[in-house]
C-alpha cells in the first residue's frame, strides 16, 4: 500500500490557495456583470477572462499534480460517510473548476455584443464566427456551473471549519501554509 503524507506538499498548498482565492473573487464579482453597460462590461471582462484563463491553466496543472501526488489520508476521527463525502466533494470541485473557464471561453468565442480579449492579449472572439444561439447556451452553462460551484465552495469552507472547530482535527491545519500537524491524527 502507498503511504500517505501527513500534510499537503507546498505545491499542492500553492495551487489550492491561488485557485481558491481567484475563483472566489470571480464568483463574487462575476454575478451582476450582465446588467452593466457594454463598454464597462467589456473592460471588466478583459480582466475576468484573463484571470479565468489563469484558473484553467492552474487547474490543468493541479489535476495532473493530484494524480501523481497522493494527499494525506482521512483523519482518525472521520466516519465512512465523511470520507466518501469528502472524496466526492474534491473531485466535483476539480471538475467544476475546469468546466467553468471552458464554458467561459466557449461563450467568449461566440459572443456577438462585444470583443473579448483576455488581459488584452488573447483574442477569444477571433477563434470562431459570432453565433448568438451558441453564445446563449454557453452563457447559461457558465452561469449554472457558477451557481453550483458557489454552493459547493460554501459547503467546502463550512466543512473545513467544522473539522477545525468542532472535530478539532488536523484537516484544515495540514492545508495551511505554516500549519503544524500531529503524527497520530491519520487513520
Ligand atoms: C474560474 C473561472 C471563472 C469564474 C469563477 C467565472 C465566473 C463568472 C460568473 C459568476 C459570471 C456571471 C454569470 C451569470 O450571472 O450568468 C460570469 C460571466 C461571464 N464570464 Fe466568467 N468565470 C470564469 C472564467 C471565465 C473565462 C475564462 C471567460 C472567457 C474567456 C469568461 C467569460 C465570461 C463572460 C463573457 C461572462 C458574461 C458577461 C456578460 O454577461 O456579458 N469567464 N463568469
Amino acid at each position: 500500500m502507498t503511504s500517505r503524507p501527513l500534510a499537503h506538499n507546498s505545491t499542492s498548498k500553492w495551487l489550492h490557495w491561488s485557485v481558491g482565492t481567484i475563483a472566489i473573487i470571480m464568483l463574487v464579482f462575476g454575478s451582476g456583470l450582465d446588467s452593466l453597460p457594454i463598454d464597462q462590461r467589456q473592460q471588466i471582462i478583459m480582466g475576468h477572462s484573463g484571470l479565468g484563463t489563469l484558473v484553467l491553466l492552474l487547474m490543468v496543472i493541479r489535476w495532473r499534480w493530484r494524480l501523481k501526488n497522493l494527499p494525506p489520508g482521512p483523519t482518525s476521527n472521520m466516519k465512512r460517510w465523511q470520507i466518501l463525502a469528502s472524496n466526492w466533494m474534491h473531485w466535483s470541485l476539480y471538475s467544476l473548476l475546469l468546466a467553468q473557464p471552458i464554458f467561459g471561453i466557449l461563450q467568449a468565442m461566440y459572443i456577438t455584443e462585444y470583443e473579448i480579449v483576455a488581459f488584452g492579449l488573447i483574442n477569444y472572439s477571433d477563434l470562431a464566427t459570432d453565433n448568438q444561439a451558441k453564445a446563449q447556451i454557453f452563457h447559461i452553462l457558465h452561469g449554472v456551473n457558477a451557481t453550483v460551484l458557489s454552493i459547493l465552495v460554501l459547503i467546502h469552507i463550512f466543512a473545513a471549519f467544522y473539522h477545525h472547530l468542532i472535530q478539532k482535527d488536523d484537516v484544515l491545519r495540514r492545508m495551511l501554509p505554516l500549519g503544524k500537524v500531529r503524527k497520530n491524527d491519520i487513520s
